[in-house]
């Protein structure tokens, strides 16, 4: 049984799919591993680090042409998969709701692709979720950002010379990103308030020792069997928007973490109440991928809006990569287990499994999730 690990060729993409620790782990279950040359430099490994954990390295896309299963971070490339034998197997981060064109092409080279993004949310699959394990750490490198830029400190300064308020600290959206922005804040001494459609949210917010602020009415359905929010209705949104305006006025920092699967992100924060904010106050907004909480925040840009400074970093996680890639090569690692028979030392997919279900997106050369197929969940 070969494993490949596939470079990320994408500039923006820094992180790697293994470790010299994954790369030993597979190794104990009889698994040859091939690196791309070069495919951790960014996430701080080195090819010959990867060689000393037991793996070979191979230059191009020959690295991946034996392979019975390439991991890879993002969506491959046509030359990457084209290389991969037919039937052989493919797990990454396939953002599966965008270009599904894009997608069919790579389904149709008849590699069975599974989309990590589509971890299904039970126990037994927590340490293969790979939206929880990266949200943790943008969560935490949002408010780390939007300190950086911040002309003023975070907690009370108490000085000879006078003391210095806490900064107040807003969080939209209380998924694994939010709790974590939270606790950051908090650890650094901001005053904390958050806001979250899921009622289960609050009593979360509050251990971590913030305020919750919430819209009373019509919660109780905002969750889905997934554990997601759904997208709200219009009178709810509208409530929602009294609220936030009324909030976000006397914040300093606002970190944007709300969204709905599979849909654009909510829009949360307009214009006028990013003008209602004091001047030099940092909105954070980490749903800018999908479209963003703040239709003033630009993808990869930090907008300046009357004083308001808007930070609409891409790929946060990627921006700890060592972290961000030792913490996916363990959901990778984790996730791939379930799919090698030990004593044969071989693939052996239980195409029943409600954790191989779920995530298979393609197979045979064709889209396979319903899910994917109709874009939403
Ligand atoms: P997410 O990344 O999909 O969304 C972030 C947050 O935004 C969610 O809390 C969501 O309720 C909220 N949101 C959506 N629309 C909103 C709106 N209009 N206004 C305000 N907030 C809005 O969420 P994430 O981080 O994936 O977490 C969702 C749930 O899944 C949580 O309950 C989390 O605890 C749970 N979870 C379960 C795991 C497991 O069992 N394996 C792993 C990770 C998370």
């Amino acid at each position: 049984m070969i494993i490949a690990i596939a470079a990320e060729h994408d500039t923006a993409e820094p992180r790697v799919a293994a470790t010299p620790e994954t790369v030993k782990k597979f190794a104990a279950l009889g698994a040859r591993v091939t690196v791309e040359a070069g495919a951790g430099v960014r996430a701080g490994i080195e090819d010959r680090d990867f060689r000393q954990a037991g793996a070979t390295i191979a230059k191009g896309v020959a690295a991946l042409a034996r392979a019975d299963l390439v991991l890879k971070v993002r969506r491959p490339s046509s030359a990457q998969i084209k290389a991969m034998k037919k039937g052989a197997a493919l797990a990454a981060m396939m953002d599966p709701w965008d270009d599904a064109g894009g997608l069919a092409g790579l389904a149709r080279s008849g590699v069975s692709i599974f989309s990590m993004e589509l971890m299904p949310r039970i126990t037994r699959a927590q340490s293969m979720d790979v939206l929880s394990s990266q949200s943790n750490l943008a969560g935490y490198k949002a408010v780390i950002d939007a300190a950086a830029e911040f002309g003023r400190a975070l907690p009370m300064m108490m000085t000879a010379a006078g003391t210095i308020a806490p900064a107040r600290v807003f969080v939209m959206g209380a998924g694994v990103a939010g709790l974590q922005a939270i606790a950051t804040a908090r650890r650094l001494g901001a005053v904390v308030s958050a806001t979250d459609v899921r009622r289960a949210a609050g009593e979360q917010v509050e251990s971590l020792g913030a305020k919750f602020v919430m819209v009373e009415d019509g919660a109780e359905d905002a969750e889905t069997a997934g554990g997601y929010a759904k997208e709200m209705s219009k009178a709810y949104q509208k409530k929602q928007a009294a609220l936030i305006a009324d909030t976000i006025a006397k914040q300093d920092i606002v970190i944007c973490t709300a969204l709905i699967p599979g849909r654009p992100a909510p829009v949360l924060v307009s214009r006028k109440m990013v003008e209602s904010m004091k001047p030099g106050s940092i909105i954070v907004d980490l749903a800018v991928e999908r479209g963003g909480n703040c239709p003033l925040s630009k993808p990869g840009e930090l907008v300046v809006h009357k004083g308001v400074k808007l930070m609409g970093y891409l790929n946060v996680a990627g921006r700890l990569a060592i972290d961000a890639s030792s913490l996916y090569a363990r959901n990778l690692y984790n996730f791939s287990e379930t799919m090698i028979d030990r004593d044969k030392k071989a693939l052996a997919i239980d195409w029943d499994d409600e954790i191989i279900t779920g995530t298979l997106i393609a197979r045979d050369g064709v889209i396979v999730h319903d899910a994917v197929r109709q874009k939403g969940v």
